[in-house]
């Protein structure tokens, strides 16, 4: 494959391109129009991806001043999702089973809502890392937004169990029984409070807490991890206290990168139809934030 040339300039050619953004607040950090207009360049798709800042109290406005403008898309990070979430006219099942949005296509007086998370990080944990989900023993710690948004991909890869734990046990039950019920299919999905774990075992342990951003340590029982497992962290760019307790500890270790990555890929897919190679995107990423 041709080395790709990351850049955030996006399209070169004359006619006019397809313009598309990333949502937010704050918004600076994100990675979305380098890897939006990497998948570009590699998909040769004439489009244009910018970062939007968009006011606290103004994501609806700033929405609509992005249709006005003829954008035919859009992603979707914090603090929005929940806002995309009640601004979509139409949902996908994933979206109505996260109850949350992270990307939106504009079409017509349509505004489509989706969530790409999940098959980001089943993805990244299947395809990237090659570690199979079907019949092995997860635990998802935490029960906010990031975790409710993997959980049903999660769970459509066929765990044998699913545990989820968090310091608020409450909303770890309250998860485990609207999935339990949502769900046709027999699925184990359990809760507990994080004293409970002691003695459990795990193959893959993923933590989509808040805590990598603090660096709060959480209260986990260093049994947890099985021979071989994986522990991997939701967050990205820097190793979190969660991912230096499973590494001292003999998991396999891995930050979100790979998630944030096959997240695009998938929007991407949804808005173009083609679905770029993500690893070539990966490796050059990697090798632009290394140098
Ligand atoms: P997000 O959208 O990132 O999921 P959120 O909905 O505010 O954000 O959820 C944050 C998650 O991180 C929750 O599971 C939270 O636990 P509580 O429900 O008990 O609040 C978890 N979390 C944040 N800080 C934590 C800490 N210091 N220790 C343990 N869990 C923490």
């Amino acid at each position: 494959m041709d080395q790709l040339n990351i850049t955030e300039a996006g399209s070169t050619t004359l006619s006019e391109p397809d313009r598309y953004a990333v949502v937010g607040n704050p918004v600076a950090h994100s990675k979305s129009p380098l890897i939006h207009h990497a998948f570009a360049q590699q998909c040769a798709q004439n489009i244009q991806y910018e970062r939007r800042l968009a006011p606290l109290d103004g994501f609806k406005s700033a929405i609509a001043d992005l249709i006005e403008h003829g954008y035919k898309g859009v992603n979707i990070t914090v603090p929005f999702k929940l806002e995309a979430f009640a601004l979509a006219t139409t949902l996908s099942d994933r979206a109505r089973a996260a109850g949350a949005v992270n990307t939106l296509i504009f079409n017509g007086g349509e505004i489509y809502g989706d969530n790409t998370d999940g098959a980001g990080l089943v993805r990244d944990i299947e395809h990237n890392l090659r570690v199979a989900i079907a019949g092995k023993r997860i635990l998802l710690i935490g029960a906010g937004g990031a975790a409710e948004g993997v959980l049903q991909p999660l769970l459509a890869a066929t765990p044998a169990v699913l545990v989820i734990s968090n310091r608020s046990v409450d909303k770890a039950i309250n998860m485990a029984k609207k999935a339990a019920t949502a769900s046709s299919a027999a699925l184990d999905v359990r809760a507990c409070a994080f004293a409970e774990l002691d003695g459990q075992t795990f193959d893959i342990v993923i933590n989509a807490t808040s805590t990598g951003l603090s660096d709060s340590e959480l209260p986990l029982p260093a049994t947890i991890f099985a021979n071989a497992s994986l522990a991997y962290d939701m967050m990205y760019g820097r190793e979190t206290a969660f991912m230096a307790f499973a590494r001292s500890h003999g998991a396999q270790v891995s930050d979100g990168f790979g998630m944030l990555v096959e997240q695009a890929a998938e929007a991407f897919y949804l808005w173009r139809g083609v679905r770029p190679e993500t690893q070539a995107v990966m490796q050059a990423l990697r090798q632009l934030s290394a140098a």
